[in-house]
């Protein structure tokens, strides 16, 4: 088991699906965590989930993509919880067309939500995380991983918005990961492949078979399977693995 005693957590969109499974994965592993998302009733339902494990747990209602909020979101974790160790930028949406008929309002939304959020709070953490020390007294650092997307690697049909955003989200990544390596601030993602959460879940059933049918593991993934993931790379075992894009996929390659 992995022991993340003495660390803080904090979880973008952790009001549910990935967000949620991850931020209980922390938890469970003895970390204290910040669950942020822009939906009050949602963090009012996921707080005592995470809080059964028995340590801290703050809410912060946050739009990610508001520069003013970020700022506050990661002030108010310091400033209750002390310190902040691991960033996990999650939250996305989709707004999903075929490009002739997509608007300008649905690519900046997901630009904003998917890729500006990286942006924002990653630079908010820079400071925070320089200032972290380990029981030697030597600067420790802190990681961040992002939420990619297979998409992001591949492409789809419909998702133009998307794909960008998240093919930007793993160019970030490897170029935070060269600027802030001799801070010892780890930045890795992930890429999810399907995974059964609200995003997926208005898939019509046929669509679904359709999909475990392109994956080589044949099913759909769950939350925890990804939040698994998150949590090895935000983990000691990772502790010389950074710029990398993980796909937790099923095996699924286009
Ligand atoms: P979800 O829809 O279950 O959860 C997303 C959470 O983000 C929600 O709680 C929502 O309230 C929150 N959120 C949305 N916009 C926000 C904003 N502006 N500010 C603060 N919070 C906001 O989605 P899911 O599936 O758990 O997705 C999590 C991440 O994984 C996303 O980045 C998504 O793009 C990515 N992903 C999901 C896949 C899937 O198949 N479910 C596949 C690949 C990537």
């Amino acid at each position: 088991m992995y022991d993340f005693t003495g660390k803080v957590a904090l979880v973008t969109g952790s009001g549910g699906g990935i967000g949620l499974a991850t931020a209980k994965a922390f938890a469970e592993c003895g970390a204290d965590v910040a669950l942020l998302d822009f939906n009050p009733a949602l963090l009012e339902t996921a707080k005592p989930e995470v809080e059964k494990y028995g340590h801290r747990v703050i809410t912060l209602q946050c739009d990610v993509s508001k520069a003013d909020q970020v700022e506050k979101a990661v002030k108010d974790t310091v400033e209750q919880l002390g310190r902040i160790d691991i960033l996990v930028n999650n939250a996305g949406i989709t707004r999903d067309n075929l490009l002739l008929r997509m608007d300008e309002a649905e690519w900046d939304a997901v630009l904003a939500t998917n890729l500006k959020s990286v942006f924002l709070f990653s630079k908010a953490v820079i400071r925070p995380m320089g200032k972290n020390r380990g029981s030697d007294g030597k600067p420790c650092g802190g990681c961040i991983i992002n939420t990619a997307s297979v998409i992001g690697l591949f492409g789809n049909v419909g998702q133009a918005n998307y794909g960008a955003a998240k093919a930007g989200v793993i160019n970030f990544t490897k170029t935070f990961s060269k600027e802030y390596g001799k801070k010892k601030i780890r930045c890795n993602a992930v890429a999810p492949g399907f995974i059964k959460t609200k995003m997926t879940e208005v898939l019509s059933q046929e669509a679904k078979d359709a999909m475990a049918k392109m994956i080589p593991l044949q099913e759909l993934g769950e939350p925890e399977d990804v939040a698994k993931a998150i949590r090895f790379l935000a983990s000691d075992e990772a502790s010389y693995i950074t710029g990398q894009t993980l796909a937790v996929s099923g095996g699924m390659a286009f």
